[in-house]
């Protein structure tokens, strides 16, 4: 059976209709990628505030909750999680769906930058998945924090960064967050009809400023907590 019929093959056994094929899953994941990359984006803007200092954090932090008569974390919870679902339901069965298609492998005229952008994709995004986690339970919940204070984010953000293991982590998943940035920002945007050639340099400035941004942003809250200056 050819490449092309396995896929169908495959395809079918799940049944028909915009979620069973490879093209509707691609949109599901563009889609849900672009909820989580505004998340990610207003999320660094929004940590800023530290450099104003505590008052201004722990404002905003309070603001967060306030929102709605407190109704409104909660919306924004639960779309923030369908959103990671899809994204994580979409890329899980494309990537088996390919390697069912290619049980053996091409050889010397398999295409070699894609393959390793799609790699760098998937382990990027198991790193992200598990960096999300301990996040949660480090300053949102704060099982993973060695002093939690529920009443002081502020707090929680210094004293939880001055663990070095803890703040090289939060560096190597923001490195991580760049890749998956990088070539999630170029993929939705063809995804969603841009690759033409016109576009080619602002999808590219755009993929790289962005991801530039929100990496190098959120690399310097650790590091100004390392340093001291944010204490
Ligand atoms: C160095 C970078 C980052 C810092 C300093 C940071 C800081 C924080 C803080 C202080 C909170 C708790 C807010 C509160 O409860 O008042 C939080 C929550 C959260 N962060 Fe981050 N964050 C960073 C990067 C990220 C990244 C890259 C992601 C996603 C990929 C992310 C996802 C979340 C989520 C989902 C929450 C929970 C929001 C909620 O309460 O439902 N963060 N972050």
């Amino acid at each position: 059976m050819s490449v092309a019929e396995q896929s169908i093959a495959g395809a079918e056994a799940r049944g028909h209709g915009f979620l069973a094929s490879s093209v509707g899953r691609k949109i599901v994941m563009a889609a849900s990628g672009i909820v989580l990359f505004g998340f990610v984006t207003v999320h660094m803007i929004g940590n800023t505030q530290a450099y104003m200092g505590a008052e201004s954090f722990n404002g905003y932090a309070k603001f967060l909750h306030s929102m709605l008569h407190g109704g409104g974390i909660w919306i924004f919870r639960a779309v923030l999680l369908l959103a990671t679902g899809l994204h994580v339901w979409s890329a899980t069965t494309l990537t088996l769906d390919n390697l069912a298609a290619r049980p053996v492998g091409y050889r010397a005229q398999q295409n070699v930058a894609s393959t390793w952008a799609s790699r760098t994709m998937r382990w990027s995004g198991v790193i992200l998945a598990v960096f999300i986690v301990f996040h949660l339970l480090h300053l949102t919940t704060g099982q993973a924090h060695p002093a939690f204070d529920h009443a002081n984010p502020y707090a929680n953000f210094v004293s939880g960064f001055k663990v070095p293991a803890a703040a090289a982590f939060y560096i190597v998943a923001q490195l991580c967050l760049g890749l998956h940035m990088w070539h999630g920002v170029w993929s939705f945007t063809q995804t969603l009809g841009l690759s033409h050639p016109r576009y080619e340099s602002l999808r590219r400035n755009f993929a790289t400023g962005l991801t530039l941004l929100v990496v190098g942003v959120n690399i310097s809250y650790p590091v100004a907590v390392i340093t001291g200056f944010i204490h």
